[in-house]
């Protein structure tokens, strides 16, 4: 959720603290701010506001401030509005920290300072974490860091400075994500690897209950006994211009043109003689064996990207598969046991509900897999088994190419599974392949679609409610693509099975709505086509997108998106990109930021 920096090096600590910053700034931005030793002094600077306000009232009150040590946050509120006060760093005593998570005992841990004479100035959770480590220091601090942390509840990742300590960070972790690494230029912790890529591609993650003492000269890591732990070193594949917009305006438009070198990098390396083949990646077919059912559980684009998986897995393998929020399978008693092959699907792989769920699962004795797009990531980490997704660093908050290629990695599973069950046969399966490969070209083909979806996009600015229908997967796509326009557009959108809407939302169907209908499969075209005309009858504006062999009476919709030609079972991943561009035309319409939408965040790292 919110972004952490600590850096302490030879360079100057406030800029790279604002850099760094800046490349965290997806994961929350409501304010920001930074504590840095400066004659031996800390001192603080935080804003409401983008990490670019910040940068500014840095320049404008420190520029003549020598420092080599500090911390940094990028702040989601969770606890406490958003104001100067409630920003990070938070100061208590001689203790000053930063903090990802939520400290759920902070009311009554806040109660018993409280009986000490000690009150906080914020309305921060994190404030009152300050001040409990503050008051179990007496000059030891990874005692009062090891004490102050046992008596906290909830998630944090922490990175404190304590003023008679100069020079040097500590940092632990429990439920939220921090990496580290030690290079020529210093030390640095962030909660996220591309704040580090540009100093170096070889980082560690720090683990759960792991205390860091971070110098200029070295990171020492204890484990929760107080031993010196060597922790692994793991390499970053990406490159560092990953992580910038590349004369795109927006990471996001970047990302939707990234989405055939992602797909490409996601397939091709799982294909064997023509057949999905996961060895690779350490997975082997005995996981399938066995199962009855299995259970995909995700959070929002990455639950979108399961639901297509349930069709494909349950078309062609004919395994029951249900699909469940992450946050809601959690608390509902699920029915699930050894047999049960639980399938989590996460771009950052730090989703705290989806993490749980796994938790969840494996009290319950089932095998886990994860799609994940972060390397070494918690979900990662947790997981009996990884299908890494290679769509590199996603940065903005309206997920693309994760989507599309968790969608691909859902298909070679459907893929795997049919043959494991022997439902469809292997030639067949051949065939589909054949075609799957080529899916990454057919994508590229579909790209060149802007020019029309953004005129359309620009007539749909002024609606203040967008409503997207299908059948069968072009529903579960309209899901996806009604998400997407909601989240950066801000108009109001649903998406509705088409043959649902007449029990109840039709009513809502008047004059100049527009409606996005989805009419890509050749088994419920006609019925799709019934439903476009009932609300067109009632005065919808239509924008129809349709497979290349679906002919159409141009009398029927006000606008006919036909997608390169392609299999009815791959039709998802050409759609998507137009339900991608019609989102991201809309939000530039209306002058949005794009890739910043309000309240939203990157990272889901809260429950
Ligand atoms: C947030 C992001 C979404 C993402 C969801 C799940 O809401 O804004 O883009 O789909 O979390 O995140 P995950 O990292 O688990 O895929």
């Amino acid at each position: 959720m919110c972004g952490i920096i600590g850096y302490v090096g030879t360079q100057d600590a406030k800029k790279a603290l604002v850099d760094g910053l800046q490349t965290l700034e997806y994961r929350g931005y409501d304010s920001a701010g930074i504590s840095f030793f400066t004659d031996n002094k800390i001192k603080t600077i935080k804003k409401v506001g983008k990490v670019s306000n910040l940068r500014e009232n840095v320049k404008a009150s420190a520029s003549d401030m020598e420092s080599h040590c500090g911390i940094g946050h990028t702040r989601w509120a969770t606890h406490g509005g958003v104001s100067d006060t409630n920003s990070h760093p938070h100061t208590a005593g001689k203790v000053t920290l930063i903090h990802n998570g939520i400290i759920e005992n902070y009311k009554e841990l806040q109660d018993e300072l409280a009986e000490k004479g000690v009150f906080p100035v914020s309305q921060t959770d994190s404030e009152i974490a300050a001040m409990v480590i503050n008051d179990l220091y007496d000059g030891n601090p990874e005692e009062a860091i090891r004490l102050g942390t046992a008596k906290l509840k909830g998630a944090y990742g922490f990175c404190i400075m304590f003023e008679d300590i100069p020079d040097t960070i500590y940092a632990i972790r429990s439920g939220s994500p921090l990496v580290a690494a030690h290079t020529e230029k210093g030390s640095l912790i962030a909660s996220d690897m591309v704040a580090l890529v540009s100093y170096t591609k070889q980082y560690f993650v720090l683990k759960e209950g792991h205390l860091a003492k971070i110098t200029k000269d070295e990171i020492i890591v204890k484990d929760e006994f107080g031993d010196i732990y060597g922790p692994t070193i793991h390499h970053i594949s990406w490159d560092v211009g990953a992580a910038k917009k590349g004369g795109y305006d927006y990471f996001m438009m970047k990302e939707i043109h990234e989405q055939p070198e992602s797909l490409r990098n996601t397939i091709k390396p799982r294909f064997i003689n023509g057949l999905p083949d996961f060895t690779d990646d350490g997975v082997p077919d005995s996981l399938f064996e066995g199962i009855d059912k299995i259970v995909i559980t995700a959070c929002g684009t990455a639950m979108h990207a399961g639901l297509i998986g349930k069709n494909m897995i349950e078309r062609l393998a004919r395994i029951p598969v249900t699909v469940e929020i992450a946050s809601e399978f959690r608390y509902q008693n699920p029915i699930i046991n050894e047999k049960t092959l639980i399938i989590t699907i996460s771009q950052s792989g730090e989703t705290a509900d989806t993490l749980a769920a796994i938790a969840l699962a494996k009290e319950h004795g089932c095998k886990t897999l994860s799609v994940v797009n972060v390397k070494q990531s918690s979900i990662a980490r947790e997981s009996d088994y990884v299908l890494y997704t290679h769509a590199g660093p996603e940065v903005a908050v309206a997920s693309t190419k994760a989507y599309s290629v968790q969608l691909s990695v859902m298909y070679l599973l459907a893929f795997k599974l049919a043959l494991i069950t022997g439902n469809v046969s292997e030639n067949k399966i051949r065939e589909y392949t054949a075609e799957f490969a080529d899916i990454a070209n057919k994508v590229e083909e579909t790209l060149s679609y802007d020019n029309q979806s953004e005129n359309i996009a620009k007539r749909l600015a002024k609606a203040e409610d967008i409503f997207f229908i299908g059948r069968g997967l072009d529903y579960m796509l309209s899901c996806e693509g009604s998400l997407k326009l909601k989240e950066i557009s801000y108009i109001h959108s649903e998406a509705y099975a088409a043959g649902e809407l007449k029990h109840g939302t039709i009513s809502l169907i008047t004059d100049n709505v527009p409606v996005i209908a989805l009419a890509t499969q050749p088994d419920v075209y006609a019925k799709v086509i019934s439903n476009v005309q009932e609300v067109r009858s009632r005065g919808a504006k239509v924008i129809l997108i349709t497979d290349s062999d679906a002919s159409v009476d141009a009398s029927l919709c006000d606008h006919q998106i036909v997608l390169p030609e392609t299999s009815p079972i791959f039709t998802p991943f050409l759609s998507v990109v137009i339900l991608q561009y019609l989102a991201y035309y809309v939000a530039v319409e209306k002058g949005l930021n794009v890739d910043q939408p309000r309240n939203l965040a990157k990272s889901v790292t809260v429950e």
